[in-house]
């Protein structure tokens, strides 16, 4: 283990940048620039951390050149985008986040950075912890959905499963919390474009999973590419230095986005690369991931006076601190030696198969088409996403291989082996053919019963792909109106990155599935649950809306001054549809039938050092198991500012037989009702509040209960 103060005081200035410079090559293109051949660079000592690269070999290689032909060897960092699986790949995140479990999420985590290691990776450029209330953005499906609290939870579990007890470990990766901050909330819902959040709704919304990964120990931190009130990520310095490491203690690396360091160009706040260089590098971004911007920039910075060698130095001793603890001087080539054994192989597809099932939210089931009885032995499957393995994936699917997807076609026929599955498209996925809905509805009309494979392709969500619309794309309404018409027991399967705009087709279907885009094991998972194999437990992460016109739709909105009533004209409401979702946050049936028997607050007055108990019974009446989720929310009724209507507080689940009763029970530190004061710091004003207690945010089905918080209110904004 080197002393880093003795190599920084051997370093040049061309070697200190070195390490301050991260570039691509390799396997996937992840930005506009490409880096083509780095040997050169690497051999050069120019370059101190790759992106991009996978496979023992490629990594080694490369590793080799460093520590063995630089001047003072000093090791390579890997990083790649292990966003949801390396090889194995488990639904993307906003999928993921509806499972409500940090367990399994942490699992995944854990999976994934084993297969990440493997392949020679140390550091991954996840969890990406963005909060997002806008569908029309591209990477809503890349987060955790709508709220801070499921956020925050996600963070940590995210953050534990990557990094490990031991980050030096041959099957550690570090993490790192992206993007910072606010990402999620694009004018317009269209990726990069600025964003203008009030300092109060980044203090309640944007910024807490930021600061539950950092308490989780994440290694790294990459700022967004979006300006934020007019001041860049990339060069904001109140949040970055103040907020980030002073305020919040995070003590490891800022790695810049892809070329974001050049960008400052582009917003218009550096003349040129020198002082592009500088702003981010005073701001707190250690490491300029393809910009080219630090190797070029801060020579003639530093000429100009615009940094000094001090802050050179600073993030150089950051980026070898980093390197030390990922074992990387110890062990340059640990990575990649640690084989994987048979049981992970095995192990790893049954935990993408149980993400998988988990992560499908049931939406619709009125007609109790699900799951199919033994009645039906005969299934037309159509829709462009029936026999899609590539776009199971989803997008962000790192070293994942669509032939080694299964298909929602393959899932079936291996579900139901004594009956008869046929596909047919219908259409494509996107433009406007429709040639092929005839013998789509021929299948139709020969079936028992009829799975209508419906949504985006991989492609339309994730970077660079936010959509206008939340429209089925191409002809796809057309199919579903078309099957639909024949009135046979339809199931609507929706894969997508987002939630579609598709009241038209709720209730028409017999049954409605949110599918997005489940991983390599998707088509088991999809056919478990079709099948009753397994029952759906998965509860939407966010407001899926009526139509686009609603967004940005949320429940923790703060009621105004005139909260909607539908019997009073002049309330906050639409003339064309109600304020509510289609379906709200929460949302998500079983093949049980769980009621919410009874809550009871033990304590209804406590002090501000203490914590309300909520106790739960819950009762499965139906004949088959259920795992229910229930949430628990609350509301400061009277406060120094407008508060929302209700804040999510905490979730629990609990598994039930059928007629079987259980209980849950949630404790509430009175502390948890704290919220960022006048001046934005967190303060608890005592006084009553509404616990509410419910299966989602639909306000008719939560259960409230008044309670209070002792003391007075108006002392504690000091
Ligand atoms: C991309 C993404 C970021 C990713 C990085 C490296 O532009 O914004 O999430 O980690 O580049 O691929």
């Amino acid at each position: 283990m080197p002393d880093i103060e003795r190599l920084l005081a051997e370093m040049t200035l061309a070697e200190k940048i070195g390490q301050l410079n991260m570039l691509a090559a390799g396997f996937t293109v992840t930005g506009p620039v490409l880096a083509g051949d780095i040997t050169g660079g690497v051999r050069e000592g120019r370059i101190g951390s790759v992106l991009n690269v996978f496979g023992v070999k490629a990594v080694h290689r490369l590793q080799l050149m460093a520590v063995e032909g630089t001047r003072l060897g000093i090791p390579l960092l890997f990083g790649f985008d292990v966003v949801h699986g390396q090889r194995t790949i488990f639904p993307v995140p906003l999928a993921e986040a509806a499972a409500m479990d940090p367990v399994l999420w942490e699992r995944t985590a854990r999976e994934a950075a084993m297969e990440a290691a493997r392949d020679g990776v140390a550091l991954t450029f996840a969890p990406m912890i963005d909060v997002s209330r806008d569908p029309r953005w591209g990477r809503i499906v890349e987060g955790p959905g709508e709220d801070p609290t499921v956020a925050s939870l996600f963070a940590e579990a995210k953050v534990r499963g990557f990094q490990g007890r031991d980050l030096a470990s041959p099957s550690a990766v570090g993490a790192t919390a992206k993007h910072f901050v606010a990402y999620g909330a694009p004018a317009a819902g269209r990726d990069y474009a600025s964003v203008d959040v009030s300092e109060r709704t980044l203090h309640e919304v944007y910024l807490p999973p930021f600061e539950a990964a950092v308490k989780a120990g994440v290694v790294a931190v990459m700022p967004a590419f979006h300006d934020l009130a007019g001041e860049p990520m990339t060069a904001h310095g109140d949040l970055l230095d103040r907020w980030l490491r002073v305020r919040t203690g995070f003590d490891g690396v800022v790695i810049s986005d892809y070329h974001a360091v050049a960008e400052l160009i582009d917003h218009g706040v550096a003349a040129d690369v020198a002082e592009a260089a500088a702003l981010a590098l005073k701001a707190g971004v250690d490491i300029d991931m393809m910009g080219y911007a630090y190797e070029a920039g801060l020579p003639k910075a530093l000429d100009r006076g615009l940094v000094d060698m001090a802050d050179v130095d600073r993030a150089v001793r950051r980026v070898l601190a980093l390197k030390q603890r990922l074992g990387l001087f110890d062990a340059p080539y640990g990575r990649g030696t640690a084989a994987l054994d048979e049981d992970h192989a095995a192990g790893v597809r049954a935990l993408a198969r149980e993400a998988a099932r988990r992560s499908v939210v049931l939406l619709d089931n009125a007609a109790g088409v699900l799951p199919f009885p033994d009645t039906v032995r005969r299934i037309a499957l159509v829709g462009p996403l029936g026999d899609a393995p590539y776009d199971m994936l989803g997008s962000w699917s790192a070293a994942g291989d669509g032939a080694e997807a299964v298909s929602i076609l393959n899932g079936l026929r291996a579900a139901m082996p004594g009956s008869q599955v046929r596909f047919a498209a219908g259409v494509p996925i996107d433009g406007n053919d429709e040639a092929g809905i005839a013998a789509a509805i021929d299948l139709c009309r020969q079936a028992d019963a009829v799975v209508l494979a419906i949504g985006e392709g991989a492609n339309m969500s994730g970077e660079a792909a936010s959509r206008s619309s939340l429209d089925l794309p191409g002809r796809q309404r057309a199919l579903a109106e078309a099957v639909l018409d024949l009135g046979k027991p339809t199931v609507a399967v929706i894969c997508a990155g987002r939630p579609l705009a598709v009241d038209w087709l709720v209730g028409r279907a017999g049954a409605t599935l949110a599918a997005w885009f489940l991983g390599s094991e998707a088509g088991n998972a999809i056919a478990d649950i079709l099948t009753g194999a397994a029952s759906p437990s998965g509860r939407l992460p966010l407001s899926w809306p009526r139509n686009l016109g609603q967004v940005p739709i949320f429940f923790a909105e703060r009621t105004g001054g005139r909260p909607d009533d539908p019997a009073d004209r002049f309330t906050s409401k639409y003339l064309d549809v109600p304020n509510t979702p289609l379906f709200p946050f929460g949302h998500g049936l079983t093949y049980g039938d769980v009621t919410i028997a009874g809550v009871d607050v033990e304590r209804t007055e406590i002090t501000a050092d203490e914590a309300f108990d909520i106790v739960v019974d819950l009762r499965n009446e139906g004949r088959v198991a259920a795992e229910e989720t229930v949430f628990l929310f609350a509301r400061d009724l009277v406060a120094s500012v407008a508060r929302p209507a209700m804040d999510l507080k905490s979730i629990a689940r609990c598994a039930l037989a059928p007629g079987e009763s259980g209980t849950v029970v949630f404790s509430l530190p009175a502390r948890d009702l704290s919220f960022p004061g006048r001046d934005l710091r967190p303060v608890l004003e005592p006084g009553e509040f509404e616990l509410m207690v419910g299966p989602s945010a639909d306000r008719k089905r939560l259960i409230p209960t008044r309670v209070r918080v002792l003391g007075d209110r108006r002392s504690a904004n000091g």
